[in-house]
């Protein structure tokens, strides 16, 4: 449930040689990923946006997913959906402001019931999140009695709330084996669940869910990048279907992609994922070519530098929840966070 949006769009502010100046630091970090002729555009935002920081007591989470402008610019917290989650509780921040979709903020709210968490766009979704309700999930439940719900964070708060335990895609296998049981309801990503199931002895009952980003990457492509890039190193999400998994040389979170590029240096990588996070990782590592079919999720690129502004000067729009689904939301999250 989300506040009501007043005088959006934010106008963008002027240009500025002194916002210049004093972002300088910012664009020599991403100089590489973003053309010289864009960063008067960025830097009175980025600018604006670290005033307004200090003057708010606030700090900017930042899934992986964000644009470096947002990503380097401005973001105090960086990371995949579990280290959003969990660096959330540590933060002693007043206000949280979430680069990420609604479900991220949700679940920032969710661990954080006393905060004013911010998010810059509440019609930043997620096809996998919009692939299910509390209604399906009761029937599942009648449907395979006494069955353990395992949902990936990528759902609503009223979702959480009709299920056992949340995982992400950085823990789902742990998560699902922590239960001890021999059979558990995965949702609601079907190829996150095949993905789990083929590690694990555990049988798992899946959701017909789907990423609308991840789902569009076949196997066939990946080997016309091989056969093109002999030398190429491929890392895939689990939200990709199991040809692209099979086809990839390693697969995990977007924050284990990272690491895996980072301990390994290829020369020349293909992040099979939402395209911003390469043009990040890109600007951390100069030295490593990535290999960049445009694959974009138009929920993510909602959030933009004034959206963020905006939501500092006007501390809106809030996310708040229900006070009896976030009770019964909350503690699937908080089983996750302490398995993991
Ligand atoms: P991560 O938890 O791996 O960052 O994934 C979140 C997501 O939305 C991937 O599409
Ligand atoms: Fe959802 Fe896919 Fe976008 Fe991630 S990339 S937020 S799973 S639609």
């Amino acid at each position: 449930m989300m506040t009501a949006l007043t005088g959006f769009d934010p106008a963008p502010l002027p240009c500025s040689r002194e916002a210049e100046a004093r972002t300088a630091d910012v664009y020599a970090r991403i100089k590489d990923v973003i053309p010289a002729m864009e960063w008067p555009l960025h830097a009175p935002e980025i600018d604006a946006i670290r005033d307004l920081k200090r003057a708010r007591n606030a700090v900017v989470l930042a899934h992986n997913y964000q644009t470096p402008e947002i990503f380097h610019g401005v973001a105090d917290i960086r990371g995949d959906s579990l280290a959003l989650a969990r660096q959330a509780v540590e933060s002693d921040a007043e206000v949280l402001v979430v680069a990420g979709v609604h479900f991220m903020a949700e679940t920032a709210k969710l661990v954080n019931p006393d905060r004013t968490v911010l998010i810059p766009d509440p019609h930043a979704g997620c096809s996998l999140a919009e692939s299910i309700t509390p209604e399906d999930v009761v029937a599942l439940r009648a449907a395979h009695p006494g069955v353990p719900v395992v949902t990936y964070v990528n759902t609503s708060a009223a979702v959480k709330a009709e299920c056992d335990i949340c995982c992400t895609s950085g823990n789902a296998v742990r998560i699902v084996e922590s239960l001890g049981v021999p059979r558990v309801i995965f949702i609601p990503d079907m190829f996150l669940a095949k993905h789990v199931a083929r590690n694990t002895d555990v049988e798992i009952i899946p959701w017909h869910g789907a990423c609308e980003v991840h789902e569009r990457f076949t196997g066939d492509e990946i080997r016309t990048f091989r056969s093109r890039f002999p030398s190429l190193s491929v890392v895939a999400h689990p939200e990709c279907p199991p040809d692209v998994l099979d086809a990839a040389d390693h697969v995990g979170s977007t924050a284990q992609m990272i690491d895996y590029v980072r301990r390994e240096r290829p020369e020349r990588v293909f992040l099979v994922t939402e395209c911003s996070m390469s043009d990040n990782v890109a600007a951390e590592l100069p030295e490593v070519t990535f290999v960049k079919p445009c694959a974009l999720c138009p929920h993510m690129k909602r959030i933009t530098l004034p959206r963020i502004r905006h939501a500092l000067e006007t501390l809106s729009p809030r996310v708040e929840l229900d006070p009896e689904i976030a009770l019964r939301a909350r503690a699937p999250v908080e089983r996750m966070l302490a398995v993991t």
